[in-house]
């Protein structure tokens, strides 16, 4: 076994701890460390009660030795705590001030031996040898019960899955035909993670496109289903997801009964529409006559440099569109360059990625809040 110490704050490792001791003496906790670790096990050390139990919920110990009287949070409460945090972890009392009282409330508490100071080196070898033996046997428990409610998930989704048989029969719908089209929208939701150039899990990509189709339903219902409000429905969606994923549109196509290749039509007419996805945030560089002579190909060079990206692209993190468009309308700064609102003369590469930077900052502390 490596040995190895460690004090309270330094890291955690992945590999769970085998002892860690909590106690206000220096010597002591120098003692016992020697001793265990000589007998070649992982130890950690904390001072009190506090800095133990952040440890402990780092480290995972399967033994604690814990004293009694420390300073700040007593030893008592240090056990309450730690048998509900960990409830793997064996701990073990170990007090120079022992009396039958506090020996029966750290029972009670759930400690597994009480150790009166000062104790033989073999004495304290052998109560961590049995305290991690029921460690192993209590993570042996703990994973059984797992499996256990992993298994009756798995009836209580067979029933719900009777359930929706039951209405997919009563709907007149074959059990094959509800199967097809579950695959079909399992495949929508890989195609759709990968266009998004998102790596998920199966489940993870189901439930997104779930949850989208479920927003997509509010939005037709909030036009009552109605076939003539397609446009409107489709600039919602449009708002709502900044593009017309094709899973939305072919649910949309279903759900008001309007041909796929219709919806297609209308989606490509409108200039409103995009059936790529787009970022949260529009850069266009204008390259209208006005700018166009005042140099707007260095200008969309740069910045098309600064954001990685192409005229007409869109980053992998759908943070960024850059565009080109034809006159902004304020030729007086050509050239010009307007990210979402604001508009910038000529903007220098500096100030291009102050103004980018900044944008995505305004984002990680959105997403933060
Ligand atoms: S040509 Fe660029 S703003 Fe008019």
């Amino acid at each position: 076994m490596d040995a190895s110490k460690r004090r309270a704050g330094e890291r955690a490792e992945t590999q769970p701890l085998d002892v860690l001791i909590i106690d206000d003496e220096e010597n002591f906790l120098e003692a016992c460390s020697q001793t265990l670790q000589t007998g070649g096990y992982r130890v950690a050390t904390a001072k009190n009660g506090t800095e133990g139990l952040k440890l402990a919920g780092e480290s995972h110990p399967n033994v604690v030795l814990l004293d009694l009287k420390m300073p700040g949070m007593s030893g008592l409460d240090l056990l309450g705590q730690l048998t509900k945090t960990d409830p793997s972890a064996v701990p073990v009392v170990v007090t120079g001030h022992g009396t039958v009282d506090s020996a029966v409330e750290s029972m009670k508490l759930g400690a597994f031996d009480f150790l009166t100071k000062p104790f033989e080196p073999e004495k304290l070898l052998e109560t961590v040898r049995r305290g991690l033996s029921l460690s192993a046997l209590k993570k042996e428990a703990q994973a059984a019960g797992a499996a256990e409610e992993q298994r009756h998930d798995k009836y209580d989704l067979l029933l719900q899955g009777l359930d929706v048989l039951g209405e997919a029969y009563s709907l007149g719908l074959e059990k094959r035909q509800l199967l097809d089209e579950l695959a079909y929208l399992e495949s929508e939701a890989r195609y759709h993670a990968e266009s998004l150039g998102q790596i998920k899990k199966k489940e993870r990509a189901i439930l997104d496109i779930r949850n989208e189709l479920r927003e997509a339903d509010a939005i037709m219902k909030k036009y009552d289903f109605q076939k003539n409000a397609l446009i409107q429905v489709l600039l919602d969606i449009q708002e709502k997801f900044r593009w017309l994923p094709r899973h939305i549109l072919s649910w949309i196509s279903g759900r008001l009964n309007i041909p796929l290749r219709e919806i297609y039509v209308i989606a490509n007419f409108y200039e409103a529409f995009s059936l790529e996805p787009r970022g949260r945030h529009t850069i266009q560089v204008c390259t209208g006559t006005a700018c166009h002579v005042r140099g707007a190909s260095e200008t969309l060079t740069r910045v098309s440099a600064v954001l990685g990206i192409e005229a007409g692209q869109t980053d992998s993190r759908q943070q960024f569109t850059l565009e080109t468009v034809h006159c902004i309308g304020c030729c007086a700064l050509a050239p010009v360059v307007q990210i979402d609102s604001q508009y910038y003369r000529d903007p220098s590469r500096s100030k291009l990625e102050k103004v980018i930077k900044s944008l995505e900052k305004e984002e990680a502390q959105a997403c933060l809040a």
